[in-house]
């Protein structure tokens, strides 16, 4: 097979690129950078506006290989800048405090970088490279999956068009078109929903720490992160249907102080809170990852409760595995990288999946009076992470990110 390597036509409604991707959230512009660093044609499509994408406050923590990976396409400038390298997390309970030192134990730190800067560096990429991005055009149907010009249906400005393609890349997030537009009974999908939610709130106030903190506390988990010097952000655990609102700003501070060892409390600083909102915490995988022409990236394909910071960072291999799959198929004429994109996408996905199972069930308090085992297990691991260097470690390379196989460098 030769090069197909051809340029985005439009011609009235009818538009033609080589790969459709639905969504420009983090998995969607990414994926559209690695492209064109390989010479692929896209179009991106995104149902929202630009200033609604980049005002979600979502993901703050990226993975070793998330920065290597941004770096990589020459859009890490502002994160080395402006982000916090951090060495280490802090794990309290029971009126003691674990420190997992990152650099010790695995060589490696973590980058505190928002997704909101994240998503401003891609969408600046894209403008300079000319990505072509069509915003506030909601994909509504997939066609022609099985065969080899598939198409996506979409609305936009009250009109709908259709795009052809050679593939259909799904970066459209959980409640997105494209994993819906698999027939029935192709599709396994595994899932947990856990009997919590996260309150999470930003306020213009000096972090607690200078390194994050997760809290196991009998009334409920609470996590102390950060932004910059001069904006935090905190969660707390609540009930999962609980409404923002229910949370004036005292009971947040207060519920989060009682959470809290006394040590991090004399840091507290409180203001007025700028955002609140309140996610629910799931775990969720929908395999293969491909249908026919169509894969699927990121949160289309999988989600994670935010416990392990694992959500974004997924979605960054994710979509690196499938740029260097589409690179194969578009430049060496080969089927492999599409063929074994789902299972090599998976198995890095399920990794992440327990990592993220495990430190919610370790962290959190579950609500059923009948869980004192759990409750006891909960504790068990925490002390024994903090007396064992191999439990530290396995913390340690999960939490910095575990490193990506692709196929090429398996053989
Ligand atoms: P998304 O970011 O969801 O992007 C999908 C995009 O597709 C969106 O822009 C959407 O508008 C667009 N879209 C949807 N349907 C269509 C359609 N029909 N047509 C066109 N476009 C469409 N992860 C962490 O690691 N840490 C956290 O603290 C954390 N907090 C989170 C809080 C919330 C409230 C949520 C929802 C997620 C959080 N995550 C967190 C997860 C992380 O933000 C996601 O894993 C990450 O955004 C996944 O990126 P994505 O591009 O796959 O999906
Ligand atoms: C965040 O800063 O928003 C954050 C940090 C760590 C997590 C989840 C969210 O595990």
């Amino acid at each position: 097979m030769g090069e197909r390597l051809q340029v985005t036509s439009w011609t009235g409604s009818h538009m033609r690129t080589q790969v459709a991707i639905v969504g420009g959230g983090p998995a969607g512009s990414l994926l559209s950078l690695l492209l064109r660093a390989a010479g692929i044609d896209s179009v991106v499509l995104e149902r929202r506006s630009q200033a609604y994408v980049l005002s979600r406050i979502r993901a703050g923590v990226l993975e070793h290989g998330t920065c290597e990976t941004l770096r990589s396409i020459g859009v890490g400038a502002r994160m080395d800048d402006q982000g916090f390298g951090h060495d280490g997390v802090n794990l309290a309970f029971g009126g003691r405090t674990v420190r997992i030192d990152f650099a010790d134990l695995v060589g490696r730190q973590v980058m505190i970088y928002g997704q909101t800067e994240v998503q401003h560096d891609l969408y600046d990429a894209m403008d300079d490279r000319g990505v072509t991005v069509v915003d506030e055009a909601e994909a509504i149907a997939l066609d022609g999956l099985r065969g080899d010009t598939p198409t996506v249906t979409f609305t936009t400005g009250g009109t709908t068009e259709t795009l052809e393609c050679d593939w259909i890349a799904g970066c459209d997030g959980y409640h997105g078109v494209t994993r819906q537009a698999v027939p029935d009974g192709v599709l396994s999908t595994f899932e947990r929903v856990y009997p919590f939610g996260w309150l999470g709130i930003l306020s213009e106030t000096p972090p607690i720490n200078d390194e994050l903190i997760y809290a196991h506390h009998p009334r409920g988990f609470a996590l102390c992160s950060m932004r910059h010097e001069m904006l935090s952000r905190y969660y707390v655990q609540c009930p999962a249907d609980d409404e923002p609102d229910a949370w004036s700003d005292d009971r947040f501070w207060d519920e989060l102080r009682t959470r809290l060892p006394d040590t991090a409390v004399a840091n507290l600083k409180t203001g007025p809170s700028i955002e609140k909102s309140v996610t629910p915490l799931r775990s969720f995988v929908a395999e293969p990852m491909r249908h026919g022409r169509l894969l699927l990236a990121g949160d289309a394909a999988h989600i994670v409760p935010p416990t392990g910071a694992k959500g974004l960072n997924l979605a960054v291999s994710d979509v690196v595995y499938l740029a260097d799959a589409l690179r194969n198929w578009y430049h060496d004429g080969s089927t492999d990288g599409v063929d074994a994109y789902s299972d090599t996408a998976l198995l890095r996905v399920w990794k992440a999946v327990r990592f993220s199972w495990w430190m919610t069930t370790m962290m959190h308090t579950f609500p059923d009076a009948d869980d004192a085992f759990d409750e006891r297990i909960a504790e068990t691991e925490l002390a024994y992470l903090e007396g064992s260097r191999a439990a530290q470690t396995a913390f340690a390379e999960n939490y910095t990110g575990l490193p990506y196989r692709l196929p090429r460098d398996a053989g």
